[in-house]
């Protein structure tokens, strides 16, 4: 199986990553590890020394809000991730940082999360701390499928 890393490679070209909610870097230090060109954004300097710790400067990291990359052009990255953030979003929010993420990918915009695997302890715990997880579940494959 072809990989975008294998299509990437044989072109002789780096691809150029952008990973919103980035926190210590563990996607952008695999996109790092692959040879991709990898700028990570997080809203917590605390979350950002952790990444600076582990990745100095194999990565650039920028500290920001997923909602304020105005100064980071149109398609501007070939792949453009978010891994375990959207979640912690309300619905209307969540739908603007996707735009965002369209905005910025002139190829690829990928969403890791969690997969659908309700259970009734999770959902309690969720229930309790008004966590958006549950909605979250509920829009994502449609809100995905609008941006396409
Ligand atoms: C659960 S962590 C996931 C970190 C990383 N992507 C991973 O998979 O290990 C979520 C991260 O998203 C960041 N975050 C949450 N809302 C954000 C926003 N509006 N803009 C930028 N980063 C945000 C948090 O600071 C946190 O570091």
């Amino acid at each position: 199986m072809k990989t975008w890393s294998d299509e990437y490679t044989a072109a002789g070209a780096s691809p150029r990553v952008l990973d919103i909610g980035t926190g210590t870097g563990n996607l952008a230090g695999s996109f790092a590890e692959r040879e991709a060109v990898v700028t990570g954004v997080d809203i917590s300097s605390g979350m950002l020394s952790q990444a600076r710790k582990r990745y100095g400067s194999k990565i650039t990291f920028i500290q920001a809000d997923a909602l304020s990359l105005g100064g980071l052009c149109d398609n501007s990255f070939d792949i453009v991730t978010a891994g375990f953030v959207l979640h912690e979003m309300p619905s209307d929010y969540r739908v603007k940082v996707l735009l965002e993420m369209k905005r910025l990918a002139n190829r690829f915009v990928v969403v890791v999360d969690y997969i659908p695997n309700w259970n009734p302890v999770v959902a309690a715990v969720e229930k309790i701390e008004g966590s958006y997880y549950h909605q979250f579940l509920n829009e994502i494959t449609g809100q995905l499928r609008k941006l396409s």
